[in-house]
């Protein structure tokens, strides 16, 4: 892979959360997989997992426990987050979009082709365990786009993260970062949208703006974020606000 197609790969890598329904064979899971472990550690220690849940009978079980959990917490998060308020009740706003996309996907997690669980063994206990695994997470899911696959990461195992612990054997001192699905997308990865980079870089204190900091022509912006967040250093947000350069 050349570097431009690198480049490509990193802004058009979106969270997909509709899949089709078929499964995912095993060398394009290993070389997805393979691409994860080359992510670093810290001292190379390698202190990461991958518990991969495709279509056995524990995983059918493991995906149905995450189904109710997920189900739960997009439930919490529409009525946190005022899904149903604002530009929500707009079919056509981004917000709705969000809304539908999420609400298919909770429905149909059991279908999920695969459900990848990033564990790690926690040696601080401390952001810094995050930086041995998230790496991980990330050139998983651009190799699955690299492959056209696609997937998220979630959080949403964490109130049944004990269960599934019982239910797949997973050691106490071993921690389920997040739960990762996967599968073929379906329609597409679009162009990833974040705010302007002039908000998001400084240049030497925080705050000064700078003027290198140019995003490429034709780039796509968002402003979206939960509602309630503080304005300082530009960390706020109303949702799915969508401007072109
Ligand atoms: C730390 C973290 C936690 C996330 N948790 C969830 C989650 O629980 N459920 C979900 O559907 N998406 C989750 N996401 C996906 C984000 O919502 C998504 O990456 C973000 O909205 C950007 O979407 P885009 O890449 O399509 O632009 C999470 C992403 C991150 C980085």
């Amino acid at each position: 892979m050349t570097a431009v197609e690198l480049l490509e790969g990193l802004a058009t890598t979106r969270a997909i959360r509709r899949y089709r329904d078929e499964p995912i064979p095993d060398d394009d899971l290993a070389t997805i997989l393979f691409a994860a472990t080359r992510a670093p550690t810290g001292s190379n220690r390698q202190n990461f997992r991958f518990l991969a849940l495709t279509d056995g009978p524990l995983a059918g079980e493991a995906k149905s426990l995450l189904g109710t959990s997920f189900r739960a917490g997009w439930n919490a998060k529409r009525s946190s987050d005022g899904y149903g308020w604002g530009s929500g009740i707009d079919d056509d706003s981004p917000k709705a979009r969000m809304a539908r996309s999420m609400q298919h996907f909770v429905d149909h997690f059991e279908r999920t082709p695969v459900v990848i669980l990033p564990c790690i063994r926690s040696r601080h206990h401390s952001l810094i365990d995050g930086a041995s695994i998230y790496p991980a997470c990330q050139n998983l899911l651009l190799a699955a786009r690299a492959l056209g696959y696609g997937g998220v990461l979630t959080g949403w195992h964490k109130p049944v993260e004990a269960e599934l612990r019982d239910l797949l054997g997973i050691p106490d001192e071993i921690e389920v970062a997040a739960t990762i699905p996967l599968g073929k997308p379906v329609g597409h990865h679009g162009p990833v949208r974040r705010r302007p980079l002039a908000e998001l870089v400084f240049d030497d204190r925080w705050g000064r703006a700078a003027p290198w900091a140019v995003d490429p022509e034709g780039t796509r912006f968002t402003s979206a974020g939960p509602p309630g967040q503080t304005d300082r250093g530009d960390l706020t947000g109303s949702q799915g606000h969508d401007r072109r350069r």
